[in-house]
């Protein structure tokens, strides 16, 4: 059975729709840089192991002990190195909240995603699972899902949307395609 690590840093909404697909028995670890996240409660709650990272540096060693096939990122905030990169390549995956090339790239994480959606005023969005390249959401692109931009969208509402319709769905496809293979 395929082992997946996933990396997280904030409320872990995604890492949830992972258990909720019935994954939580592939997944070997939740790791987490930071150590007040509510994703690492969703990981205890669903009794999967977790680790608290000060340094990037402790991820490397993390991973081989786990024997980790995939490793997802849901929601953590840091550039993965070079070394994790070239060992793990084709083997890291991302959820990014739009349509990439569109809203993507340094600066665009959380809100202000959402914020230029609206801004650039596109009448779809939507969300991107891709693999982890050394350009920050520049890796070849897995997959992608469409959502209605609506008249009187705040950020945060197409932010909810763009969640429960696209990453909450496509997230769990895509990481369960990619441990059948
Ligand atoms: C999501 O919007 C994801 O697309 C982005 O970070 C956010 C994480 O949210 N990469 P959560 O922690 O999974 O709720």
């Amino acid at each position: 059975m395929k082992k997946i690590a996933v990396l997280v840093g904030g409320g872990g909404t995604n890492l949830q729709a992972l258990i909720d697909a019935d994954l939580s028995k592939n997944i070997a670890i939740v790791i987490s840089n930071k150590p007040d996240a509510y994703a690492l409660e969703r990981a205890k709650e669903a009794k999967i192991k977790t680790a608290v990272i000060t340094d990037q540096s402790e991820l490397l060693a993390i991973l081989e002990q786990n024997k980790v096939d995939l490793i997802v990122l849901a929601g953590y905030m840091r550039i993965l190195s070079g070394e994790i990169l070239r060992k793990y390549e084709k083997r890291i995956i991302n959820i990014h909240p739009s349509l990439i090339p569109s809203f993507c790239g340094a600066g665009f994480y959380g809100l202000k995603v959402h914020q230029a959606a609206l801004k650039a005023g596109v009448k779809v969005t939507g969300a991107t699972v891709h693999y982890v390249s050394e350009v920050v959401d520049g890796g070849e692109i897995i997959a992608q899902k469409v959502v209605e931009v609506k008249e009187g969208d705040t950020p945060e509402t197409l932010q909810k949307r763009v969640m429960e319709e696209a990453e909450w769905v496509l997230l769990p496809g895509v990481v369960k395609s990619l441990i059948k293979e």
